[in-house]
């Protein structure tokens, strides 16, 4: 019997006399997050409106958006220290093949942006507890289950050091 695994697909798939087998591909959360960035957004780098990205809300890299259902909501805990680097933060916000949080979100340092989720230019003025701002960026269902916004630690979209980037970022805009 000959297996053949596809390069992305979940399916291992047997030709031959035996059954066809499922076994998920082991890939690194390095890889996970590679693939990731690599299809988050089609196109070039031009400003491109959240509604007809194809990853949005999007919950794996590896097959099309809504042919999966929705990883459990994760609840995180995070109270610091923060140590980000709110210029990598801002690089990652507004770069639409990354963080991309400019798809819905005016951002602090004056970055005009999508109108979907509320005004983040002066996050930082409200002074939100770090664990609640992680958590939004983390899996933002724990306070909207039906939030249109991506899942960035479930979705490997953003590791744990480029969130808090992110994070700082955001404390910027007063
Ligand atoms: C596809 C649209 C979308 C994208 C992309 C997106 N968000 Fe959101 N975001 C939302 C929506 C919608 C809400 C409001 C959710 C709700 O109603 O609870 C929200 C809420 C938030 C909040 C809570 C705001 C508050 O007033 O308390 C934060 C913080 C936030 N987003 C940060 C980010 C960051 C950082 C990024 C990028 C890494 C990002 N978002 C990307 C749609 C988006």
């Amino acid at each position: 019997m000959i297996c053949i695994r596809t390069v992305l697909a979940l399916t291992a798939c047997c030709i031959g006399l035996g059954a066809c087998a499922t076994a998920p591909e082991k890939i690194s959360l390095e890889e996970k997050h590679r693939r990731m960035r690599e299809n988050w957004t089609p196109g070039g780098t031009d400003f491109v409106r959240a509604e007809s990205l194809t990853m949005f809300p999007c919950h794996d890299e590896s097959l099309p958006c809504g042919s999966l259902p929705p990883p459990p909501i994760e609840k995180v805990s995070f109270t610091g220290p923060l140590n980000g680097d709110a210029k990598k933060g801002e690089a990652i916000a507004i770069n639409i093949r990354y963080g991309n949080c400019i798809a819905c979100h005016a951002l602090p340092n004056g970055h005009q942006g999508g109108t979907i989720g509320p005004s983040l230019a002066d996050y930082g003025k409200r002074n939100m507890p770090l664990e609640y701002t992680y958590q939004r960026i983390w899996d933002n269902r724990v306070f909207n289950p039906d939030a249109f916004m991506p899942l960035y630690g479930p979705g490997a979209v953003l590791t744990e050091s480029e969130i808090k980037d992110v994070i700082a970022f955001l404390q910027t805009g007063k």
